[in-house]
């Protein structure tokens, strides 16, 4: 059984006092949840101010990036060692706004994946094509390049605790939701390059996860799809309750 991740993506957003003023709302709205895995992933500055009133509450925190170098003369990049430090246990990793602006290729995603896996972070990878791509009729082999690029040279032990996030560009952050079919076909098509590449054990453990315009509306359609395993939530996530209310998609 795949337990479902919710994670929240802050993006750019959220100082230290908003984001504990978030997780004070957030947190009784989710208590007692056990059968999800939650995760917020606020901006670097924050992280370190948020383990003491996460504690108890299940949240999980991650990163939104990190570096592949434990140290070193690396001006303005974070380690996953210093990230631990921060208290995170997750990172988001090769994220599309990443890939976009700040030129994250395969073979980036590639190194931060195996370093965030050395430095006992669960990556949050993330993949997912542009819609031109898909009106190309290249989504299958967009997905597929980044899936075996990203995981490139890990052993079925080391790719164990990876998260998948499938997020199509053309839906992230444009209320333009992809429908739950459009979701199914390409989770179901990684799962099996995931197959193909690592075995049938590591596909079928292997939580993915659809990201882009999560609502408390859409969410239920999704999970109820056999190969959905849970969100990564942008815009849905910086408020308490619609963010504990896509937690709560079972009830
Ligand atoms: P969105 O963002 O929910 O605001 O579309 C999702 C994401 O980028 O992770």
């Amino acid at each position: 059984m795949r337990k479902p991740v919710i994670a929240g993506n802050w993006k750019l957003y959220k100082t230290k006092d908003e984001a504990l003023a978030l997780i004070e709302e957030l947190a009784p709205l989710v208590t007692g949840v056990d059968s999800v895995e939650i995760v917020v992933a606020p901006v670097f500055t924050v992280l370190p101010a948020l383990p003491a009133a996460l504690a108890g509450t299940g949240i999980n925190l991650a990163a939104q990036d990190v570096f592949w170098e434990e140290e070193g003369a690396y001006t303005g990049e974070v380690s996953p060692r210093m990230l631990l430090d921060a208290g995170a246990s997750h990172v988001i990793i090769g994220h599309s706004e990443r890939r976009q602006y700040f030129g994250e290729t395969d073979t980036t995603v590639n190194k931060k994946i195996k370093a965030a896996l050395k430095g006992a972070l669960v990556p949050i990878f993330c993949i997912g094509e542009t819609l031109e791509e898909r009106e190309a009729g290249n989504t299958f082999k967009v997905l597929e390049r980044q899936v075996k690029g990203g995981l490139e040279g890990l052993s079925e032990t080391q790719f164990a605790p990876v998260i998948i996030a499938y997020e199509p560009v053309w839906a992230i952050g444009t209320g333009k939701v992809a429908t739950d079919d459009q979701a199914q076909e390409a989770h179901a098509f990684i799962r099996g390059v995931v197959a193909q590449l690592l075995g049938k054990d590591a596909a079928d453990k292997v939580r993915i996860l659809y990201g882009g315009s999560v609502k408390p509306e859409n969410v239920k359609g999704l999970m109820g799809r056999p190969d959905i395993d849970g969100a990564l939530v942008g815009g849905a996530s910086l408020k308490g309750a619609s963010f504990a209310s896509i937690v709560r998609f079972g009830e």
